[in-house]
């Protein structure tokens, strides 16, 4: 029965439309803890697209359950960071021009600034996750960093457009769950998870939580934030 992470995103991408104050993205992440939530994830972007700072400092206050901020290798960021405090911090690849996180953290190519990270983290008791795809170099590369925990990047099963193709990415994501468990890492999961997908990924043995933020926060617009993140969360323990 994986638990539920809210990703709260996208209600300051509607508050930065008018660039004013409402929505806010903090008394959604109350509300979405409210309604039964298992923590609240926030990414704050190098470009500020949507989660601000002073979101952050204010979701360090109020957020009761666990503060999962999710930032890229930059620097000032994991400054930012280890000066806060969130619960955990998860790692993602960034770039400008994605209209979302595309693909997972080239754990590989970022060995040395990865360790440099974990180092700072650790020494102020902050739990690290990497955005992985569930691939098995990356996975054993994370494995040999020491890392104690990953998110497997769902957005290949997502996207899927045939029976067959979801079916092999499904499996590819069982396979990948299955490794990391034995390298001895905790595994979580996310992206582009809706209400017709998640249910077959909750099913997979292991994964302890699940990380959906645009489809939640799409269903609240007619159903309200907490009819939303409940259905989410019968879907996710329930499957
Ligand atoms: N997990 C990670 C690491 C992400 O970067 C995102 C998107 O910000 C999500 C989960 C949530 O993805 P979605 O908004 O598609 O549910």
């Amino acid at each position: 029965m994986p638990l539920l992470g809210v990703n709260v995103d996208h209600v300051a991408s509607l508050r930065q439309a008018r660039r004013g104050k409402e929505p806010d993205p903090v008394l959604a992440a109350r509300l979405c803890e409210a309604s039964g939530c298992h923590s609240i994830v926030a990414h704050l972007r190098e470009d500020r697209r949507h989660i601000q700072d002073r979101d952050i400092g204010r979701l360090r206050e109020c957020v009761r359950t666990k503060f999962n901020l999710e930032m890229a290798l930059n620097p000032q960021i994991i400054a930012m960071a280890a000066r806060l405090k969130p619960d955990q911090v998860t790692i993602v690849p960034e770039r400008r021009q994605e209209i979302t996180t595309e693909g997972g953290l080239d754990v590989i190519k970022n060995q040395g600034k990865i360790r440099r990270a974990l180092e700072i983290f650790s020494d102020k008791k902050i739990l690290v996750s990497l955005f992985v795809a569930p691939e098995p170099r990356q996975l054993k590369a994370a494995g040999a960093l020491g890392v104690h925990m990953i998110e497997l990047h769902t957005g290949q099963y997502a996207q899927a457009s045939t029976a067959s193709r979801r079916r092999k990415e499904l499996k590819k994501l069982r396979e990948a769950t299955h490794l990391a468990l034995n390298l001895g890492m905790i595994v979580n999961a996310g992206h582009g998870l809706d209400y017709q997908n998640t249910a077959a990924l909750a099913r997979i043995a292991g994964i302890t939580e699940l990380n959906i933020g645009h489809a939640i926060i799409a269903r609240a617009v007619f159903v309200g934030l907490k009819t939303a993140v409940q259905e989410m969360l019968h879907l996710a323990q329930h499957s």
